[in-house]
């Protein structure tokens, strides 16, 4: 059989209807929309809604992406969810996905990495559709992350928002597909982003809330100076893992985190920033959701074509940081997606075969 690449065939996210606008925070809290707009570049987020959460945005995300792949629910053969706001410490989001989708044979698990998550989630799935595990793979980036923040600090509270964004993932003769990822981590700087308690070395107890330790907390500044090296290193190295150079780039899709960083990062990479896809102004940082309702978008606004090639890039806490080159595919073309109807259909012949035939 001719060596399968896995690419990506469907692509969709959503984004909560209420929007929470920099003027609004300065209701909220001691701010202006001036410095988070000078500070940032976010002008407004998302928030959720109270019946809203992880899984709910996951799996309307999964949805228009599985359409566009053409792939039924019960097709699917692996779900993966990047969260660092799940609905529960367990059962994993990942399974609700899984429920409300329908998706009767799908394995399902969250992977947890903050920002990086989604990146880590495609790794993964890559890995498992070249070894021959699974032939395809929804990888969602999914946060609720309003409901980890102390809306009395305005550190924190003006950068992040909800959201989710997924990829359809499939085994493919395409020549090429996802052509490198690279993670890495530095455990000893998670202090600079991070929930206290609620788990289990600090379990919730009323002193834990009273003091507000199931909020995230972050030290801005740390974070950013990490954050511009790290992104620019990844990026480098995924692009000599794929063996490309960055004028081989159409798009760079990097963590929708904070303007400035971004900028930092394509000006240390000497990368333009038109080739930088940027909407973090209307979503602030959605954390493991930010790249998939970047790409997502991106494809969207028709700044995707077949055989572009795409340089993800993430950071996030835990210290997390990783980046993904790939090949844009695009939605499956009729053809292909008729063969392999086909192909499955014959296939289900032969399990009817094999069940009914005595023993
Ligand atoms: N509105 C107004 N003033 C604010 C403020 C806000 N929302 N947040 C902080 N300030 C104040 C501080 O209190 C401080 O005041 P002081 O000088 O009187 O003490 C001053 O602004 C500077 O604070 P600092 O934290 O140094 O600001 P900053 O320039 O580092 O910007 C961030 C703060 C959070 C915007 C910035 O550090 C950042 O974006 N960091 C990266 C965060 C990130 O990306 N996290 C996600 C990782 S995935």
């Amino acid at each position: 059989m001719a060596k399968q690449n896995a690419v990506i065939t469907g692509w969709g996210f959503y984004a909560p209807s209420k929007v929470l606008t920099n003027f609004d925070l300065e209701k909220i809290v001691d701010t202006t929309d001036q410095w988070i707009t000078e500070r940032t570049g976010i002008k407004e987020r998302r928030i959720a809604s109270d019946g809203e959460n992880t899984s709910s945005m996951s799996t309307r995300a999964a949805k228009i992406a599985l359409e566009r792949a053409r792939l039924r629910p019960s097709e699917v053969e692996l779900i993966i969810v990047g969260t660092c706001s799940p609905d529960y410490l367990f059962p994993a989001t990942a399974c609700l996905v899984q429920d409300a989708l329908g998706a009767e044979k799908a394995g399902a698990f969250d992977v947890e990495a903050a920002c990086t998550s989604f990146v880590a989630a495609l790794a993964i799935a890559n890995g498992m559709i070249l070894g021959g595990a699974v032939r395809n793979a929804v990888v969602i980036g999914a946060e609720t992350l309003s409901r980890l923040l102390d809306w009395t600090d305005r550190g924190t509270c003006v950068v992040f928002g909800d959201g989710a964004g997924a990829v359809v993932l499939e085994a493919s003769n395409a020549s090429v597909g996802i052509e490198s990822t690279v993670l890495h981590s530095d455990g000893s700087k998670g202090e600079l982003l991070y929930v206290a308690a609620g788990a289990t070395r600090i379990p919730a107890t009323r002193e834990t809330v009273e003091k507000g330790q199931h909020f995230i907390r972050m030290q801005g500044g740390e974070v950013f100076k990490l954050a511009v090296k790290s992104m620019a290193d990844a990026a480098d190295e995924a692009l000599v893992d794929a063996g490309l150079t960055l004028e081989d780039i159409v798009l760079m899709v990097p963590h929708q985190a904070n303007l400035r960083i971004i900028e930092g990062v394509a000006k240390r990479l000497r990368f333009p920033m038109e080739k930088v896809f940027v909407n973090l102004q209307r979503y602030g940082n959605t954390s493991a959701a930010s790249i998939p309702i970047a790409l997502a978008e991106a494809a969207e606004q028709g700044r995707l074509r077949r055989g572009d090639k795409v340089l993800l890039v993430a950071f996030g806490g835990g210290f997390t940081w990783g980046a993904a080159v790939l090949e844009w595919y695009g939605v499956p073309i009729p053809d292909r997606r008729e063969k392999s109807i086909v192909e499955r259909a014959s296939r289900q012949l032969e399990d009817l075969v094999d069940r009914v035939r005595p023993v």
